[in-house]
């Protein structure tokens, strides 16, 4: 069959999407990189927010309307929390659960027999047409924390981790096939090797000494999963000086009703000491603004944590604590109540006018904080891992520096997945401008 396969949301679902690629051209199929030319077109959905939710149905829909005769099967934490929402779009031929995901090119396989209809082959077409150079690798699945907005850890149950050497062999098969970066993704990455005897920073040891991956990079960590001891993995430099620790709010009477295990200051902390022991470290976050509460009184902390949901107190508080962490990158999220949480069941919900106010006051301070951050990097000699051309302009490359600067250039040659070094000279739209030389 002739697959085409697409993810919405985390690096989890990119990780999964990647891996069923390899999956189906293992069984004999191809990748097809348009979705008209489909036999079978897979969806990993997103349930994290009603915007992934609406993200996941408008691409179910739009695949139908694209490819009328596909097959087409639908996956993921929207497919798992929501089977009946994606059934009442219609004309879904499949929906599998989180649980069978890893059954799925089984799966299509005897569905494919019997109602897709086999297109010839396109010549050349088989795992790179995904066209990522970057390679999300999946450690571990699942989440025992119960944060009080997040649905994930109900969509995808109890921390499981992959065995150490499936890992292993994982990124060395990426390796061999000319993979220059891996991400290690998982739900809860932090909580890694906890069910094996393991635990994260033995796996990050162990990858940088057994296989020859240029660059790993870890992705979203808890703070309190980052332990002083996992600092020294830094001292290689194939680790990349990135950190996401997702602080979700500046204001410790906003964290406590989140169910958060720290304070600002120890966050701050944290912070500070990573900066410390990784010079050029970017730390990257995400944040929730409009966080309901439970009622009038429902925190002790003075004036803030007495209002209707997250007070405007509090908001200003948690966006001055985000000022002066001066992150690299911000991911804004407006609260969104996902059923069976138990912020979805506080009476005192913000008004969708007032969350966008509040993202958009984020937002802007994102863009300054991530200036701020190039900036101190203008006229630095940085190691570039370049990306694919644009679509619509041959010349036009984009790349990462191993510290999360998103770099443009342009170049007759190629540049595709190589790490080259590359002079930043100033800011552009969406990141640095940089020269290769
Ligand atoms: N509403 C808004 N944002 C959410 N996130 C998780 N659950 C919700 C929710 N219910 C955000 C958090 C998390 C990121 C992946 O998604 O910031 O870190």
């Amino acid at each position: 069959m002739r697959v085409y396969l697409q993810s919405v949301g985390c690096k989890l679902n990119q990780s999964e999407i990647e891996t069923l690629a390899r999956g189906f051209v293992r069984a004999g199929h191809w990748l097809v990189q348009a979705c008209e030319e489909a036999d079978l077109c897979v969806v990993n959905t997103c349930t994290v927010t009603q915007v992934a939710d609406k993200k996941s149905r408008q691409l179910i829909r739009r695949l139908r309307r694209v490819n009328p005769t596909a097959c087409l099967i639908v996956t993921g934490c929207y497919a798992e929390m929501s089977p009946q929402e994606v059934r009442a779009i219609g004309e879904v031929d499949l929906i599998v659960g989180n649980e069978d995901k890893e059954r799925l090119v089984e799966l299509a396989e005897s569905l494919g027999r019997e109602s897709c209809g086999s297109k010839a082959p396109i010549p050349g077409f088989h795992a790179l047409a995904l066209g990522h150079t970057r390679a999300f690798v999946k450690i571990q699945d699942g989440c025992n924390n119960r944060c009080a907005y997040c649905i994930v850890s109900l969509a995808r149950g109890r921390e499981r981790s992959r065995p150490r050497q499936n890992i292993l062999a994982e990124v060395r098969a990426l390796v061999a096939a000319g993979c220059k970066e891996v991400v290690l993704s998982g739900v809860h990455i932090g909580g890694y090797g906890r069910d094996l005897g393991t635990e994260l920073g033995q796996l990050v040891e162990d990858i940088l000494t057994e296989t020859m991956v240029p660059r790993l990079r870890l992705s979203s960590i808890e703070p309190w999963d980052l332990e002083r001891s996992l600092f020294r993995l830094w001292e290689n430099p194939r680790l990349c000086r990135h950190l996401h620790l997702p602080l979700q709010s500046g204001c410790d009477a906003t964290l406590q009703r989140m169910g958060r295990r720290y304070t600002t200051s120890q966050y701050a902390r944290l912070v500070a000491v990573a900066r410390r022991l990784i010079p050029d470290l970017a730390v990257t976050t995400d944040i929730i603004v409009g966080f309901p509460s439970t009622g009038p009184f429902d925190s002790a902390q003075g004036e803030l944590g007495t209002g209707p949901g997250e007070t405007p107190d509090e908001f200003a508080v948690s966006l001055s604590f985000v000022e002066k962490m001066e992150f690299a990158r911000i991911h804004v999220f407006k609260y969104s109540a996902r059923p069976g949480t138990a912020a979805a069941e506080m009476p005192h919900q913000v008004p969708y006018a007032e969350k966008k106010r509040r993202s958009e006051a984020m937002l802007e301070l994102a863009q300054e904080s991530s200036q701020r951050f190039c900036r101190r990097f203008s006229g630095r000699r940085m190691e570039v891992l370049w990306e694919t051309p644009h679509r619509d302009d041959k010349q036009a490359w984009s790349g990462l520096t191993d510290n999360y600067i998103r770099v443009m250039t342009r170049s007759e040659l190629s540049l595709a997945n190589t790490i080259a070094s590359t002079k930043l000279e100033g800011l552009v739209k969406g990141g640095m401008y940089g020269e290769v030389s």
